[in-house]
């Protein structure tokens, strides 16, 4: 695991906040990156990057869960958004197989990685962690930005 240097805490009441975080997080982040975000099913991991699409240029209403798919790409004016939901994933070489690591390399990327923690070899490339917690509230959440 990285030892992250610095820390940046947020906090969200509901989905239009978060939405509005991954435009303040569009700020912060800067293509090429790869960031990993963990939190539980339903924390709102799709929701910030969706609010990020949108910050970047990209159509956000595309933004969907990749759980499925997992990988999808936004072209934003300037950054490639790509988006990976790595939950269905089970081996690390199947990182291999969907291209994570040529993605990594692409100068204009921005990778955010949903559950990319399960994988210590995604941990050792990331640039920063997202954490996004329950906060006390029902639709409140916590999020801690991480990086070194
Ligand atoms: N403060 C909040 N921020 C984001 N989403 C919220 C918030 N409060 C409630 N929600 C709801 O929580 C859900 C978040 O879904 P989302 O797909 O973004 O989660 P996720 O973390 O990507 O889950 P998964 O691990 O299943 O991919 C949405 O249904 C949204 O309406
Ligand atoms: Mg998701």
């Amino acid at each position: 695991m990285k030892p992250w240097r610095q820390e940046r805490r947020l906090r969200s009441r509901s989905e239009q906040e978060t939405i509005a975080l991954g435009h303040l997080l569009a700020g912060m982040l800067r293509a090429p990156m790869l960031v990993v975000l963990r939190g539980d099913l339903g924390m709102g991991k799709t929701t910030l990057v969706r609010g990020l699409a949108a910050a970047l240029g990209a159509d956000a209403r595309e933004v969907t869960s990749p759980t499925f798919t997992l990988v999808h790409e936004y072209a934003g004016e300037q950054t490639r958004l790509i988006h990976l939901d790595l939950y269905r994933l089970e081996a690390e070489r199947e990182l291999d197989s969907i291209g994570l690591w040529e993605l990594a390399e692409a100068t204009d990327g921005l990778l955010m990685v949903e559950w990319g923690h399960r994988f210590a070899s995604v941990m050792e490339q990331a640039d920063a962690e997202i954490e996004i917690t329950a906060g006390e509230e029902e639709d409140e959440r916590l999020l801690a930005v991480r990086w070194s």
